[in-house]
């Protein structure tokens, strides 16, 4: 069922049952994280391997406290500037945290949503939600409460409509590797942004998810028809351009029907195309199409976090 009641909320969250959640970046399928039983629903909900550990949402920074060993300094600094908001932070856990959690992993991943509906909910419950994105593995994310629905819902006993995710692109995850930060996956937070304050950070090329496992996962955020990315001009001419579905940055490509096309922002704005671009691959792929073709934006500012979806879309493995 989709609602905006927090009180239904809350008491399903209360008896271990999972809801879907919105935040500024995608919905995610919570639970409360110190409920173990109620975190293997996650995986098994959601069809997501057991190595593959979630996120922990707060409300307030302090609750990191209370399953986190120490903050690094600029992790500390990270988190006084940018949450509420798209960033999430590798820290050590304690052993309050069930191991499910992060998989085994002796870091949790943290980050505070910047959602009113979410952040009103946090507030009414004394523990925190660990939450993946609140989608079949390996499907693209959803934006909308409709989203969630339209694959989760006989799965999930409730929905908290917040609205379509005004960030619309998963948060940016930032750890520690021998002390030198590093991000895990970019998103929602720029890596522009985060080095103006803490300088230059490493990044790890498709790390997804799974040190021990790196690049397993890189076939993520895929519609169920084929996505290849590249120059569009340059590739259509191997395709019928009636059964061929184009993603596209700023202008509808002539010779293609305009309905299998999705412009991701006219005016060139990446806060705007980022917004567009799950619901437009959702969209393409919901039409009757043999592939997506979709062209790469400019690569800076939140254009890396889009061109990185894209290429893992396009990515055809497992
Ligand atoms: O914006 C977001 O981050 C959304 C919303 C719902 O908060 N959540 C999200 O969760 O994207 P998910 O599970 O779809 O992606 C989280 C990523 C996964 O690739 C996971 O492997 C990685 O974070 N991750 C989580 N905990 C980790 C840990 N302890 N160490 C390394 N990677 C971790
Ligand atoms: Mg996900």
């Amino acid at each position: 069922m989709i609602g905006k009641d927090l009180q239904v909320a809350k008491s399903l969250l209360e008896k271990g049952e999972l809801v879907a959640i919105p935040t500024e970046t995608v919905y995610g399928l919570a639970a409360n994280a110190y409920n173990e039983k109620a975190v293997s629903e996650i995986y098994r909900v959601k069809n997501r391997p057991s190595f593959d550990p979630l996120i922990v949402h707060i409300g307030r920074w302090e609750q990191v406290n209370e399953f986190v060993r120490e903050i690094p300094a600029p992790a500390q600094k990270l988190a006084t500037l940018f949450m509420p908001g798209p960033l999430t932070l590798l820290l050590p856990k304690n052993e309050r945290l069930p191991d499910i959690v992060t998989a085994g992993s002796p870091q949790v991943a943290v980050r505070i949503p910047n959602h009113l509906l979410t952040q009103e909910l946090l507030h009414l419950l004394d523990f925190p939600l660990a939450a993946p994105s609140a989608n079949p593995f390996g499907y693209i994310s959803p934006t909308t409460a409709q989203h969630v629905a339209d694959q989760l819902e006989e799965r999930v006993p409730y929905i908290l409509d917040g609205g379509p995710c005004i960030i619309g692109i998963e948060s940016t995850i930032l750890g520690f590797e021998d002390g030198i930060p590093t991000v895990y996956r970019k998103g929602g937070l720029t890596i522009e942004m985060i080095e103006a304050e803490i300088g230059p950070v490493a990044l790890k090329p498709y790390s997804t998810s799974h040190p021990q496992a790196p690049g397993m996962l890189q076939s993520h955020y895929a519609p169920r028809i084929p996505l290849k990315t590249g120059i569009v001009r340059e590739l259509l001419p191997g395709f019928d351009p009636n059964r061929t579905g184009l993603l596209v940055f700023r202008h509808l490509v002539p010779g293609v029907p305009a309905a299998h096309q999705v412009v991701l922002s006219e005016n060139g704005d990446f806060a705007e195309a980022a917004r567009n671009l799950f619901a437009g691959m959702r969209y393409l792929d919901g039409l009757d199409l043999e592939i997506i073709l979709a062209e790469p934006v400019p690569e800076m500012g939140l254009g890396r976090a889009i061109n990185d979806r894209l290429k893992r879309a396009a990515a055809q493995e497992g």
